[in-house]
């Protein structure tokens, strides 16, 4: 695990933080050469070929060579620039492995709450497991305002908006823990809103999902010293206990959907009958009655439960479902999603 290159930036606790600071660095780097590339010999000339009395300049039209060059070099350094962004981006952003575990964010003014698949959780303290990929799905309650989901030492970022979700992912490499904020001005707890990212080791992960007490890993990177203070402020040690869930996000899912009364309409087991099935139809296209195709992932189906009439399927359009914004939590949401998911 290097450490922080040059010791400008936070310390990189994944792999993709070590890339990106190379092209950071990359980056940097370009800047400063170019700089001097052209101030230098700015200076040198305007002082070397200032006006004298007695000294009369030749008039120099173009120089197409000098022209060609200084249009080739820059062309070909932004196209490098743009691929090699390109690849840590497409990384980051968009390819989470798919054996990831999957961990909601909730966010709201001025607290993050974080959901597990087993049903747990917790407040302003996310606890992942090291050395495994993880995907957030994150969204902020209704109603809320955006928030930004801020982890310097992993050097991600993602917005918290109400109303959909948008996803992130990563993978520690050590356990130890960092320090998440917010990074979109949110009001007046803005500052406050920070949180504690938790990586366990194996033990200890297995630990704390079976409900056990577990040994807090020291602080790591940006913000630690701070952090590691306001902690040691706080009685208690450095253990943690998770509280034991009874239900799993899938098993709330479809507690819901009975209390609900979902199966009046879409069927006993989700196969369709007044409306449309929801039974095996996660990540496939369907035709909308507007005549647009789209894809069932998360946002859709958010739509879908929150307003109806937006996402009516063709050849259901003159049913009726009532919306249900209000009535829902992020948290039942996040449930009725993992179980419709869950519905080969
Ligand atoms: Cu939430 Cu700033």
């Amino acid at each position: 695990m290097s450490d922080r290159l040059w010791g400008v930036l936070p310390h990189a606790s994944t792999a993709i933080a070590q890339d990106w600071d190379k092209l950071f660095y990359f980056l940097l780097f370009i800047c400063v050469f170019f700089c001097l590339v052209v101030f230098v010999p700015m200076v040198f000339f305007a002082i070397k070929y200032r006006a004298r009395p007695g000294h009369k300049s030749t008039y120099i039209s173009h120089n197409s060579s000098l022209e060609i060059v200084w249009t080739i070099i820059p062309t070909v350094l932004v196209i490098i620039i743009f691929i090699w962004g390109w690849l840590v981006y497409d990384k980051i952003m968009y390819n989470p492995p798919a054996d990831a575990t999957e961990i909601r964010v909730v966010a709201q003014s001025w607290n993050w709450t974080f959901q597990y698949e087993d049903g747990k959780t917790t407040n302003n303290q996310l606890f992942v497991p090291a050395g495994e990929p993880v995907k957030l799905r994150i969204t902020s309650i209704q109603e809320d305002v955006l928030h930004s989901f801020f982890v310097p030492n992993f050097r991600i970022k993602k917005d918290a908006v109400p109303g959909m979700y948008t996803t992130t992912w990563f993978e520690v490499e050590e356990p130890g823990r960092h320090v998440i904020f917010c990074a979109e001005y949110c009001g007046a707890g803005h500052s406050d809103m920070t949180a504690t990212l938790i990586a366990l080791d194996e033990q200890n992960w297995q630990r704390w999902q079976w409900g056990r007490e577990v040994d807090l890993p020291p602080f790591v990177g940006f913000g630690a010293s701070q952090a590691q203070a306001d902690q040691s402020s706080r009685k208690g040690s450095a253990k943690e206990a998770s509280a034991e869930s009874e239900q799993s996000l899938v098993e709330r899912g479809e507690e819901l959907v009975q209390q609900g009364g979902c199966v009046a309409c879409h069927g006993s087991e989700g196969n369709g009958q007044i409306g449309p099935p929801y039974r095996g139809i996660y990540g496939e296209k369907v035709t909308l009655a507007n005549g647009e195709t789209v894809v069932r992932d998360e946002n859709y189906l958010r739509e879908a439960i929150m307003n109806p009439q937006a996402t009516s399927v063709k050849g259901y359009e003159d049913v009726f479902m009532p919306p249900y914004p209000g009535q829902l939590s992020e948290f039942d949401l996040n449930a009725l999603i993992a179980y419709m998911r869950s519905l080969e």
